[in-house]
């Protein structure tokens, strides 16, 4: 017995830790907005990943209402999407509780983003830290949705809902019963790098707030981190090629073409031989024109 083809149906969500940068709009957020037109589209904000970490409970409320401003503000329209509180639906942790039994100890301790987040200090970390995989595998595979819009570094976790749904689907006879969910991991900034370091990912938990660029910095602060944003001293590169080895040109280059929806070659053949002071100009009118609103 198969059953029937799954209807496509889009995923995801953010965390309400801190308030969105520049990575969450170009790795997920502008792709979120664009799915919306075409397809069924559930878009979360899921505090209950939040608490894998200490929260202050008041701040995390206020959290929530934030980033759920912030997806409207980025243009995710709640007339064609669902938007919601991942802690206002039971399921997804009833679900995550059947995926703990499911899942296997030697696959979460493979997850490179818990290895980064327990850190030294792995005894210490929550159990909720562990099985966080769990709870996001469980948080697509509640609605069967088949698409999951999401930056680089949520793939392996994707890997893993995929691995669940399928033994899920094996272990209890239930052919196709979960879909396995497709990663939409797409455009030039899938995975946005710090500003003060081209090896390390925008994150919110960054010490520097001059690293990242926020989803609430005024017009002024947007031109100035850009301006400080750390280069090397040649000019932009002549072609894609020579971008290797050079972290901080290629990411202000990929930074560059995700927001003005160019391709990248396209930004390289306008900018290529350029001072960065030049192109870092440029870079600052454009994300503030795209941002400030
Ligand atoms: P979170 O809250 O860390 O990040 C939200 C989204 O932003 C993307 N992202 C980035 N993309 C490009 N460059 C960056 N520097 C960057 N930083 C973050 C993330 O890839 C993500 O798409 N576990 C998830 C939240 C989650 C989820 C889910 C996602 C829970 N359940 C179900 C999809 C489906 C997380 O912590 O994302």
């Amino acid at each position: 017995m198969s059953a029937a083809p799954h209807k496509p149906l889009v995923f995801s969500g953010m965390q309400p830790t801190n308030t969105l940068h520049l990575g969450n709009y170009l790795g997920a957020l502008k792709n979120w907005v664009r799915l919306q037109e075409t397809m069924d589209c559930l878009y979360c904000v899921v505090d209950m990943h939040a608490i894998t970490v200490e929260q202050d409970p008041k701040a995390l409320a206020a959290a929530t209402r934030e980033v759920t401003a912030a997806y409207v503000a980025s243009g995710v329209n709640p007339t064609h999407a669902i938007l919601f509180n991942q802690s206002a639906v039971h399921e997804h942790a009833e679900l995550a509780w059947i995926f703990n039994c499911v899942a296997r100890m030697g696959w979460l301790g493979r997850m490179t983003q818990f290895k980064e987040k327990a850190g030294k200090h792995r005894e210490n970390a929550s159990v909720g830290l562990f099985v966080y995989p769990n709870l996001m595998a469980a948080d697509i595979l509640a609605y069967k949705a088949t698409h999951v819009p999401v930056g680089e570094d949520q793939k392996q976790h994707l890997e893993l809902a995929r691995d669940i749904a399928q033994k899920f689907n094996n272990d209890f006879d239930v052919p196709g019963f979960f879909p396995l969910p497709e990663p939409v991991i797409t455009g030039p900034a899938t995975r946005v790098m710090s500003l003060r370091d081209g090896t390390k990912k925008m994150s919110k938990s960054e010490d520097s707030d001059y690293s990242r660029i926020n989803l609430t910095d005024d017009a002024d602060s947007i031109a100035q981190k850009i301006r400080k944003a750390r280069t090397d001293p040649a000019p932009l590169p002549d072609s894609e090629k020579d971008l290797e080895g050079r972290p901080e040109a290629e990411n202000l280059v990929n930074i560059y073409a995700a927001l003005s929806d160019t391709p990248r070659d396209a930004v390289i053949a306008q900018f290529g031989g350029r001072q960065f002071s030049e192109f870092k100009a440029e870079l600052a009118d454009l994300a503030v024109s795209k941002l400030t609103p």
